[in-house]
């Protein structure tokens, strides 16, 4: 691919990583740093900070410091200087200011963590107490950063920005001049735009060769990566739109994340022009795949590996899709989770439907899940939901007696539960031709243990004393949980998924004896009456010892956990049945190396067996590295079995 690079200070270092992926680069410095000489503000802050004035110092960049210090020495000796800096609160607003400091022997009171904008430098702030009536100078660099100096200011600071250099166009712009033909040529595939006044330059010099508007036309076939926050609300700003953001702030996760998503989201880019989407102002959900994507195969969806594996048909590799694959672990996530509650994204179908196709495109998993809860569908039946930070679920008043389940309304899935089935549609649309969707729901035991505990449980007694004690209302409660969940799956299959999962998370708290008394015989109906055709994966944790009885729900794939041996259980229920597991969610905090290791000892106790389905023991934990999901995931595409690993 041939990708632009309008990086200048470390340009050198970006086009060998670019080339080392095989990529072809033109290199288009897109601006250059200018210091201010004797700037006066940086002058003044001196004698401020020298005569007590000043409360704390905020350093925004390496060099913009380092240049700061150089205007200071030549009217102050260095010593005095640094001694009074030493004796104030400083912030840094990342590792580059850091080092800086440190060449100076400072450690700064404070230190921004990553993505290093200015809103974590606040956080840093705000996390060490109020600043009201404080002297805050701010070191800036290009132009203000007018955001952290007005949040600074609402809380009561007295703010002094100091400019230490500009932003200019660099000395030769016909490197860039060229490069912005090159792309109105339409002979590049990929831009990397390292800072956001990058973008505001290249906007500038090509509105200046009468280019900008067939400058924006290209770029709505190119792929465009951004390094950071900064800049892609830069990119977002001004219509460019963005393809690819890496999770650290760095050009090498940029070229990284440019090599591995390239290729397979041009092709949607362009596709998506093609059919006249805006792609600079585009989410994911207006997007769409070349209608020949899948020319040669005649129902992309039923050849999917995915869904040859639930029907225990051969595959060229694994497949995989991991638990709670859109969540909190992915900072895009938590980028939209920041701004509405974790209900909200599930009712909102557009949002719903963008965080469950994120997470297809940036783990390349042969599944998508949609984004809902196993709990969505007590609200319809009028028992209260909420989702508190840190607590998990609530459910208001539970149900504790056969009168609170009397009281229970019946469930119109296709009213009351309407968001799940457009967001379904809305992915279905925009997923990859031969991507499955997946539809889901909790199974009735694990939906009843939260009904009846309120919240979820350790020892689930009050789940079991309802049970023991009045076997006649348990049944009641499970029957409507039933029927209420097969209106629910009948509506995700008429609007578009392919397979579906039942969750049954906490099922594993029960002995064989009363799982399969009170239990099995719910499930089972459930799943005798969801359309056939439609392949059921059912899922369970600590259910070793329930594994014979689990059979028996007659689902077509059953999820195992990771406690169990992936290799023996298979064996013992019997190879009549595909299975789904069963990697530790813990082993994606270890080394890339051991993530392997261990993801290719489950692919060896599996044996290339037609029917086996990579998934994690159980969902994906909030902090995973994300690159390290990623590594599971390129893991198990590549395996192979050998003969003798069986
Ligand atoms: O797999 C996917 O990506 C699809 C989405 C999905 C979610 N929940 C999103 C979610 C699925 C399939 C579920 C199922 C679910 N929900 C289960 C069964 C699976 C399991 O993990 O055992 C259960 C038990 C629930 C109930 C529930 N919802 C719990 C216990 C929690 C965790 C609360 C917490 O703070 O950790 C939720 C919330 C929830 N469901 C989140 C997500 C992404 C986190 C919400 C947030 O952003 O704060």
């Amino acid at each position: 691919m041939r990708v632009v690079l309008f990086e200048n200070r470390m340009s050198g270092e970006m086009r060998s990583a670019v080339e080392r992926f095989g990529g072809k680069v033109l290199s288009a410095p897109a601006m250059r740093e200018l210091p201010v000489p004797h700037s006066p503000g940086a002058l003044a802050f001196a004698e401020a900070l020298l005569a007590g004035r000043i409360d704390m110092v905020i350093f925004l960049t390496g060099v913009g410091a380092r240049a700061l210090l150089a205007i200071i020495e030549e009217a102050h000796p260095r010593e005095a200087f640094l001694q009074a800096l030493s004796k104030v609160v400083t912030v840094a607003r990342g590792p580059k200011p850091v080092a800086a400091m440190r060449e100076w022997r400072i450690t700064p009171t404070h230190v921004a963590t990553e993505p290093n904008t200015w809103r974590e430098v606040l956080a840093a702030i705000d996390a060490a107490g109020p600043v009201a009536g404080k002297r805050i100078a701010v070191q800036e660099y290009g132009e203000s950063n007018e955001e952290l100096v007005q949040a600074l200011r609402d809380r009561g600071a007295e703010v002094t920005p100091i400019a230490v250099y500009t932003w200019d166009l660099p000395e030769d712009c016909a490197p860039l001049r060229s490069a912005i033909e090159t792309i109105v040529a339409g002979e590049v595939e990929v831009v990397a735009f390292t800072s956001a006044q990058q973008v505001r330059h290249v906007l500038r010099v090509a509105a200046e060769m009468g280019l900008e508007e067939r400058l924006r036309d290209a770029l709505k076939r190119v792929f465009i990566g951004s390094v950071g926050p900064t800049t892609t609300e830069t990119l977002r700003r001004l219509a460019l739109g963005m393809d690819f953001e890496p999770d650290r702030p760095k050009m090498g996760d940029l070229v990284r994340g440019l090599s591995r998503h390239g290729k397979y989201l041009l092709r949607r880019k362009r596709a998506s022009a093609d059919a006249g989407v805006d792609t600079g102002r585009a989410t994911r959900v207006d997007l769409v795949w070349p209608a020949d994507e899948c020319a040669d195969c005649p129902d992309p969806l039923q050849n999917s590996v995915f869904l040859r594996a639930c029907r225990r048909e051969p595959t060229d590799y694994t497949p995989i899709w991991i638990m709670r694959q859109a969540g909190r672990y992915q900072r895009e996530y938590r980028e939209i989770r920041a701004k509405v509650s974790f209900l909200e994204m599930c009712k909102r179908p557009e949002l719903a439907a963008e965080v469950t196709l994120m997470a297809v495109d940036r783990l390349g998993v042969d599944a998508a899940i949609i984004f809902a809860d196993i709990l969505l569908i007590v609200e319809p039946m009028g028992v209260g939901l909420t989702f508190n930070e840190g607590e998990g679920p609530a459910i208001t008043p539970p149900v504790r007696d056969g009168h609170d389940v009397d009281a229970l309304a019946e469930v119109e899935p296709a009213e009351s539960l309407s968001f799940v089935a457009e967001a379904i549609r809305l992915t279905r649309r925009a997923l990859h031709p031969a991507v499955p969707l997946l539809g889901f729901c909790g199974a009735p035991f694990t939906v009843a243990s939260y009904m009846i505990e309120g919240r979820g449980s350790r020892d689930f007694r009050q789940t079991k004393t309802f049970m023991y004690r009045d076997p006649g209302a348990w049944h009641a409660l499970l029957d409507r949980l039933v029927w209420a969940h097969v209106r629910y799956l009948d509506e995700q299959i008429a609007a578009g998924v392919q397979a579906v999962q039942l969750f049954d998370s906490w099922v594993g708290c029960l002995s064989p004896e009363d799982y399969e008394e009170f239990v099995l015989p719910h499930t089972r109906t459930l799943i005798e009456a969801i359309k056939p055709g439609i392949p059921i994966i059912y899922f369970g944790t600590n259910t070793a010892t329930l594994l014979k009885a689990i059979k028996e729900v007659g689902a077509d794939v059953i999820g195992f956990d990771w406690r169990v041996n992936l290799g023996q259980k298979w064996a013992d229920i019997g190879y009549d049945v595909a299975v789904q597991g069963n990697l530790d969610p813990v082993v994606l905090f270890a080394t890339p190396s051991e993530i392997r290791r261990r993801a290719q000892r489950i692919l060896a106790q599996a044996a290339g067996r037609p029917g086996h389905i990579f998934n994690l023991g159980h969902g994906i934990l909030p902090d995973t590295p994300i690159d390290h999901a990623i590594t599971l995931v390129d893991a198990v595409h590549e395996y192979r079995p050998t003969r003798d690993t069986a």
